[in-house]
């Protein structure tokens, strides 16, 4: 069993090494796939993106025994069966890790572009809520969310797997 990872801020690097270090398992970016034979078994972590998991795409020919999605959400969003529909990710065990984020103003490009509009569609919100009013403050400032005890759930699979 392998750990590959997409992330582009780097948190879900951080679960991914975090993963590794309790586990043993090797750790590659998704750019080193070519590297991994084709039988082997893959956990596979990918940071989300409008509710698709980063990377997942690129492995998803490989030998993918669980997936796991790191977003800013305190849970998947909208919620697990969506991100599971939405992404293909069919009977493959798929887990939600919140992750974390860069303050707005430090991400560039598009994702700036396509945050700054999502916050701004939030604060737009009539029906604001304490968990809308974290998303704004946690996007606009940014956040860590990367707890060891997030990782239980996929420690407990591989557990029980084994
Ligand atoms: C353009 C954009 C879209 C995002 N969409 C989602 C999303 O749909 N759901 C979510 O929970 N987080 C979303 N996020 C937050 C990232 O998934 C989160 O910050 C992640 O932990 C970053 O991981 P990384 O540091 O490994 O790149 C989005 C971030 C950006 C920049």
């Amino acid at each position: 069993m392998v750990i590959v990872y997409e992330s582009k801020t780097g948190f879900t690097k951080r679960y991914a090494e975090m993963l590794a270090s309790k586990t043993g398992f090797k750790v590659f970016s998704v750019k080193e796939i070519e590297k991994i034979d084709k039988n082997e078994e893959i956990i596979f972590l990918g940071w989300m993106k409008v509710g698709k998991v980063q990377g997942f795409d690129k492995v998803r020919k490989y030998n993918v025994k669980a997936v796991i999605g790191s977003g800013t959400g305190r849970t998947a969003e909208p919620d697990t069966e969506t991100v599971i529909a939405r992404n293909n990710i069919g009977n493959i065990p798929f887990f939600y890790m919140r992750g974390g984020c860069l303050p707005l103003k430090q991400l560039k490009g598009m994702d700036r572009l396509m945050l700054s509009f999502f916050v701004k569609m939030l604060k737009k919100r009539k029906d604001m809520d304490e968990e809308t009013e974290e998303a704004i403050y946690n996007i606009e400032n940014g956040f860590d969310g990367i707890k060891e005890e997030n990782l239980a759930p996929v420690l407990e699979w591989l557990r029980a797997k084994a």
